[in-house]
């Protein structure tokens, strides 16, 4: 029966399919439509919302799935004078307009059910602290390349945990970038489209000594910092140079209980980070914990050794030095840390703009250590998952 009906059923304005799950009944209320469906799960949709989404009559193009029509174009007091559910099957709607559309109510239902919201099906991102991340989550690097099933998982803890990391993976150069296009879009930036770290005779960066690096976001100079980083072990013989993060969410969450008011800093007062080079300078002015509009940490920007000056009133110098001393010391500190030794072949993907990445100090006379990175958007995992789960 459902097959028989599909011939006719407009397209939806997306690339999914959508199950019907029944006929809904239809009601018009208050400028809105209301569906329902057999199991008792209901969506309320606008007038304009309805008259602007539309695939059949060019409203959403057909093939970009994209909109071809601003919203002014249409009657602000647009309303709903019927709606009917005919052959396709299709929620065929006439608008006070004249205007009548035909929508699909497989994707009605679709909407009703919330499956269009971004965090829709993404995992939860649960802070960590060193008691609950003896080790980094694992996944086998070569299944990744090849598999969907093992990409989707190793993504999926990744997001969780704000980090992951694959095993057995060649050292070839360029490993990185082909574990990177799993994904997405690389990111470049004035380290390269690649960047490779490892001791250099005339260093641009701090990463490119044997130095060790305290829990950090990387490039926390621009504006937007790269939201996911990472770094493949291609070579290590050195001693020491193990890898260490610290969950900076978790970090910042015990502080905001623990010490309000170095909470309070850390989320207000704005720091100027900068890095330049001979041929760029980059300089951002921003705090080193992000709160959005519900108060939730979505943020952290911390990069030591490019944090420049507090760009704030002389008087909260003191305290926002403070709590600048107590987030970096948590960073550092058993409670939060969890350190790996590097072996080649391994990679580490974490969200730069919720980890603390850093790494030991080791000794160059011992043997070469040398990891290939690249950069790409927070998102690019968010975009895959949903990709892999149509
Ligand atoms: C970096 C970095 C970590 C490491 O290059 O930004 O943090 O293990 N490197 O060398
Ligand atoms: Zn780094």
């Amino acid at each position: 029966m459902l097959d028989d009906r599909r011939p006719t059923r407009p397209l939806a304005p997306d690339f999914a399919d959508h199950a019907l799950n029944g006929d809904p009944s239809l009601a018009l209320r208050d400028g809105f439509l209301t569906a329902t469906w057999p199991d008792g799960l209901s969506g309320r949709f606008h007038a304009l919302w309805l008259r602007e989404n539309e695939v059949i009559s060019g409203i959403i193009d057909p093939v970009t799935r994209e909109r071809e029509i601003e919203i002014d174009r249409f009657d602000p007091g647009l309303s709903l004078v019927s709606a009917d559910l005919t052959d396709g099957p299709a929620v065929e709607i006439v608008f006070s307009d004249g205007h009548t559309a035909r929508i699909d109510p497989g994707w009605l239902r679709s909407m009703a059910e919330g499956r269009w919201h971004p965090a829709h099906d993404i995992p939860e991102q649960t802070p960590w602290d060193a008691a609950g991340m003896a080790e980094p989550p694992t996944f086998d690097g070569p299944a990744v390349l090849t598999d969907d099933g093992a990409l989707r998982e190793w993504l999926s803890a990744a997001w969780a945990s704000g980090f992951a990391r694959l095993r057995n993976l060649p050292t070839a150069p360029g490993t990185v970038q082909r574990v990177g296009e799993r994904i997405g879009t690389v990111r470049s930036s004035n380290f390269g489209f690649l960047f490779t770290v490892e001791t250099k005779p005339d260093p641009d960066s701090t990463a490119y000594t044997s130095v060790s690096l305290d829990g950090h976001t990387d490039l926390a100079s621009r504006e937007t910092q790269p939201g996911l980083q990472m770094l493949h072990c291609r070579e290590n013989s050195a001693t020491g140079g193990a890898s260490t993060m610290a969950d900076g969410f978790a970090v910042a969450e015990a502080i905001r209980t623990e010490d309000p008011d170095a909470f309070d800093a850390l989320t207000t007062l704005p720091w100027v980070f900068t890095n330049r080079h001979r041929d760029s300078d980059y300089r951002f002015s921003g705090s080193i914990v992000e709160t959005d509009s519900a108060g939730r940490v979505v943020e952290i920007r911390n990069t030591g050794f490019l944090r420049f000056y507090p760009d704030m009133a002389d008087a909260d110098i003191p305290r926002a030095y403070r709590a600048a001393q107590l987030f970096n010391a948590h960073c550092r500190s058993d409670r939060f840390l969890c350190r790996t030794p590097f072996t080649p072949g391994d990679l580490i993907l974490f969200d730069n703009r919720r980890m603390l990445h850093g790494r030991d100090s080791f000794d160059p006379q011992s043997g070469v250590r040398r990891l290939e990175g690249c950069y790409l958007d927070r998102d690019e995992i968010l975009s895959r998952l949903r990709v892999l789960a149509r």
